[in-house]
């Protein structure tokens, strides 16, 4: 089990980001994560993978703990090593590195033990192995950073908007592989703007929203909440502002 509790995040010593948010990602599960830009959910990945450091965040109440254990102290190579990777937002690349030397920089300590396993859930980097990344599409891009986490061969895989400006056909593969991945006995945890193709493949969902989670249900609880439809679907800017639209039609209907 990966589990935060009541964590509180600040950046530059003053600006609160995260308020008391705690969440579990039991193993072997796929849990989505979603909510507005600027809600958070990237500062918890960070708290998760012990990228806070390097971005002048610092947590400041609760913690992180694995299978039991506090990692929130640790260095990030040392978080990889315990089995959590993180799949950055907007496809960390390097490059001017080719494919297979991306995914040999992620290998961290597991070398290139999971090189085939790679290769088999993305044919396409196999067969690209030898190109220089930057010249990916931007689908494909996206494929080599999900590789380049994997691995490390992790137990708990942190993925940040994978289908971020993909086409909707691309989205679709997107969903797909991250199921193989769990299948093949990887856990997620799913954060995405495309609610509804998170929640189809997820067990949990959380919503956040202002550093705070609103929300915290069964997937297919989530999924057929006509709230979280209307705010996905962009009628409404905030959630809250869903529930408060809501009540004022009732009353004046
Ligand atoms: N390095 C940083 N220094 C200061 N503030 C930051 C830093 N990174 C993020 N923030 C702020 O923290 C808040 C949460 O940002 P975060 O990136 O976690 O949101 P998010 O939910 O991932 O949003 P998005 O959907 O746009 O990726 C925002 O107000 C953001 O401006
Ligand atoms: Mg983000």
């Amino acid at each position: 089990m990966l589990e935060v509790r009541n964590l509180e995040v600040v950046y530059d010593d003053v600006m609160l980001v995260l308020r008391g948010v705690s969440l579990r990602v039991p193993p072997g599960s796929i849990v989505a994560l979603l909510g507005a830009n600027g809600a958070g959910k990237t500062t918890l990945l960070r708290a998760l993978s012990g990228l806070l450091d390097v971005h002048d965040g610092e947590i400041t109440k609760g913690g992180v703990t694995l299978e039991g254990e506090p990692i929130h102290r640790l260095r990030p190579a040392q978080i990889v090593r315990r089995g959590v990777s993180q799949v950055m937002e907007g496809r960390r690349i390097l490059a001017e590195l080719t494919v297979e030397e991306n995914l040999k920089v992620g290998g961290h300590t597991a070398g290139t033990s999971h090189l085939d396993r790679v290769y088999g859930l993305f044919p396409l980097l196999r067969e690209r192995r030898k190109s220089v990344s930057g010249y990916l599409s931007g689908g494909e891009q996206q494929m080599l950073a999900v590789g380049r986490a994997l691995m490390a061969g992790p137990k708990y895989l942190l993925l940040d908007e994978p289908s971020l400006g993909l086409a909707p056909s691309l989205v679709g593969q997107v969903r797909d592989l991250i199921v193989e991945i769990n299948r093949q006995g990887t856990t997620v945890l799913l954060v995405e703007q495309n609610a509804t193709m998170a929640l189809s493949i997820a067990s949990h969902g959380y919503v956040m929203e202002t550093g705070k989670i609103v929300m915290d249900k069964p997937a297919r609880e989530l999924l057929a909440d006509e709230d979280i439809k209307e705010f996905y679907l962009g009628a409404v800017r905030s959630f809250r502002e869903v529930k408060h639209y809501k009540r004022r039609k009732r009353w004046l209907s």
